[in-house]
């Protein structure tokens, strides 16, 4: 995708990664629309950077996000990205199911079925538009397992396979498929990782996620250099030895 001139929503965006990379997309020329459930945050955003638009919408309920699709398509017709960035992530003991079911098939909605729902509610919009990019986002822990969340582990492998199949089946529109692959990253997403040393900051991250899509704008996967330690490990051949890496030293993985 250009790094200018576009109309990007991005529902998932009050805090952490969607917002830094909202206000890094609105600095540099793009009509940015921040989706998310909490009002507060929303309002507190629209107040603080003019300019930056706003929608409520919930990710895990198809209503909210027919509702939120018709809102934005119908205010910015020119919407020309869409960027699925809504995500949770809780820890599991899957010694004890009872203790982690429902949380488990919360990760699978929010981060599976959300994306899917809302690609399927913009993707015939971005075929009338003559540049289109429908921006996923997975993780690292598509690639290695981090012990302690398999479900949020195994969305995240579900995003890549999605992006990568999408990606074949729109070859022949003007919309195109890119996957932001983040390392672990100071944010909220779990207890603590905004204070978590091994984790990279957001400010670096998003700097770094910006200076690839400039350079490279028809890149189809978003890698910072820290993620590819755990993106080619297979391909490497140090598989098991990354896998070992990631679990010592992450403070989640006992
Ligand atoms: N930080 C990392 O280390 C890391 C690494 C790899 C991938 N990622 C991915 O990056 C994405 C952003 O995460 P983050 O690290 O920036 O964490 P974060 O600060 O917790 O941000 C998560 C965002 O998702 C939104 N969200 C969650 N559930 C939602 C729902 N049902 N409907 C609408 N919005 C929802 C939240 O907004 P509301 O609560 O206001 O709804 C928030 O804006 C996630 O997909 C995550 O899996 C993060």
């Amino acid at each position: 995708m250009d790094i200018t001139g576009n109309t990007v929503f991005i529902p998932g965006a009050t805090s952490g990664i969607g917002l830094a990379l909202a206000l890094a997309l609105r600095e540099r020329g793009n009509t940015v629309i921040v989706g998310g459930r909490r009002t507060e945050l929303l309002e507190k955003i629209a107040a603080e950077h003019p300019g930056v638009e706003t929608v409520r919408i919930d990710t895990t309920d198809p209503g909210s996000i027919q509702t939120a699709a018709k809102d934005v398509l119908a205010r910015f017709p020119s919407l020309n990205v869409l960027i699925t960035m809504a995500g949770v992530m809780r820890v599991e003991d899957w010694h004890r199911p009872e203790s982690f079911l429902e949380s488990a098939e919360g990760i699978i909605t929010t981060n599976v079925l959300g994306p899917i729902r809302l690609i399927a509610a913009f993707v015939e919009h971005f075929q009338t538009r003559p540049d289109a990019t429908i921006m996923t986002v997975s993780s690292g822990l598509a690639f290695a397992p981090l012990k302690v969340t398999p479900s949020y582990n195994a969305s995240k492998a579900a995003i890549h396979m999605l992006s990568e199949s999408l990606r074949l089946q729109l070859a022949d529109t003007s919309v195109r498929v890119v996957e932001l692959e983040p390392p672990s990253v100071q944010t909220d997403l779990l207890p603590g990782q905004a204070d978590n040393d091994h984790a990279m900051p957001l400010d670096e991250y998003v700097a770094e996620v910006m200076s690839i899509i400039e350079t490279q704008p028809d890149v189809r996967e978003i890698q910072v250099e820290r993620v590819k330690f755990l993106r080619y490990g297979e391909a490497r051949g140090d598989y098991d030895q990354v896998v070992a890496t990631l679990n010592a030293t992450d403070p989640h993985a006992n």
